[in-house]
């Protein structure tokens, strides 16, 4: 693909793939910090841990690059010349760091006001690097590590990143990590139904959880990408209700994912030796789960406002909008009685309250 073939590219053209959602979320994030007039951090660092040469064998547009076309669009934004931006891009090789240099020059990328930090760096000496900024909180910070990097993700790691302000952070569960979870004795016992995916990927998800401090309001979403014969399991983190929020209106945008949702569940064709479900099963089996536990939870009265509604939608990783038909079929049994259908992110700090009928 030529420089120009990949800035006229169509962006919502072809399959979701696991960097399209990340460049569709990065696409969100950046107006968030450069489109005020007044800007809410004086700086954003972006960082790509495992940045690669910038395409891949068929000239395939990167993390690196995808994250740069997305961060152009906001060149005329309000906040541009008021924010300072830093882009830190590193990776073990300094081959493909060369060629990721190259490959920025000849798209066209040295954007002006950007502070380009491009190193052949090994993962652990990079984080090690990034923690001062990690940890100002002058800076907002998005953090991308691709499935490359999930084993370096220790818990040490993964608690530093939670504890940075203002950073939000994607990474990627490739299926044979998903396998490895899965047959981990202390996860293993929690999954009940190992041949689902699905439950796979909540209990990957459950294991991170279960790292946070313990009271730290943070809010961590799965979410799974089928690409060819792969299925990944994303992790995204934010300590923000805005910006879980943000991520699952980008991962679940209809047309990027042709209303699979909808799809219905046919467990007769699941076999035993059939290690993952397909895409269709995985989202259809993860809105089940969502409603009968939100159900649940309704009826057992331990849910008190449109909040705690929220809460239920984003540890699913389901839209606020998919709560409708529960509180909807809840209200008309006379369960509860409610002045909302859809939880409103906004109204975060004011929720709305569950009153209990029954
Ligand atoms: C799959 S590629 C990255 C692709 C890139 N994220 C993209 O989407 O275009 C994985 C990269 O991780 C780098 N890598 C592997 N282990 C690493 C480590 N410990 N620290 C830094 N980079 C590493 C490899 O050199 C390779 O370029």
């Amino acid at each position: 693909m030529s420089p120009d073939d990949f800035h006229n590219k169509p962006f919502d053209e072809g399959t979701l793939t696991k960097l399209h959602i990340f460049e569709l979320y990065a696409r969100e994030w950046f107006p968030v910090f450069l489109a005020p007039e007044r800007p809410l951090r004086n700086a954003i660092h972006v960082f790509d841990f495992f940045a690669g040469p910038g395409t891949d064998t068929q000239n395939t547009p990167g993390s690196p690059l995808r994250l740069l076309r997305q961060l152009q669009e906001f060149r005329s934004a309000q906040g541009w010349g008021k924010v300072r931006i830093h882009v830190h891009f590193y990776d073990e090789d300094s081959d493909k760091v060369a060629r990721l240099k190259i490959n920025i020059a000849s798209h066209g990328f040295q954007l002006p006001n950007v502070s380009f930090d491009i190193q052949a760096l090994r993962f652990d000496d990079a984080f090690r690097a990034s923690e001062l900024v990690l940890g100002n909180s002058q800076a907002a910070k998005l953090v991308f590590i691709d499935q490359t990097g999930v084993a370096h993700v220790t818990p040490d790691v993964f608690r530093k990143l939670v504890n940075s302000p203002t950073c939000d952070f994607l990474f990627f569960l490739s299926s044979s990590t998903l396998h490895r979870f899965r047959d981990h004795p202390a996860i293993w016992q929690k999954i009940d139904r190992p041949e689902d995916y699905f439950h796979v990927h909540r209990a990957a998800l459950e294991y991170y959880r279960a790292l946070l401090p313990p009271g730290q309001e943070y809010y961590l979403a799965p979410f799974s990408i089928k690409k060819g014969a792969n299925i990944y399991g994303l992790i995204f983190g934010s300590a923000h209700p805005l910006g879980i929020d943000k991520f699952l209106e980008v991962a679940w945008r209809k047309d990027e994912f042709s209303g699979e949702a909808d799809f219905p569940i046919d467990r007769e064709n699941i076999r035993p030796e059939q290690l993952l479900l397909p895409m269709t099963e995985v989202q259809a089996s993860k809105i089940t789960a969502f409603e009968s536990e939100l159900e649940n939870l309704l009826r057992s009265r331990r849910l008190s406002s449109e909040v705690d509604v929220m809460k239920v939608c984003f540890e699913h990783g389901v839209k606020r909008q998919h709560a409708r038909a529960v509180l909807a079929k809840l209200k008309k049994e006379g369960v509860i009685d409610i002045d909302f259908y859809v939880p409103d992110v906004k109204r975060f700090r004011e929720p709305r309250p569950i009153r209990m009928r029954k």
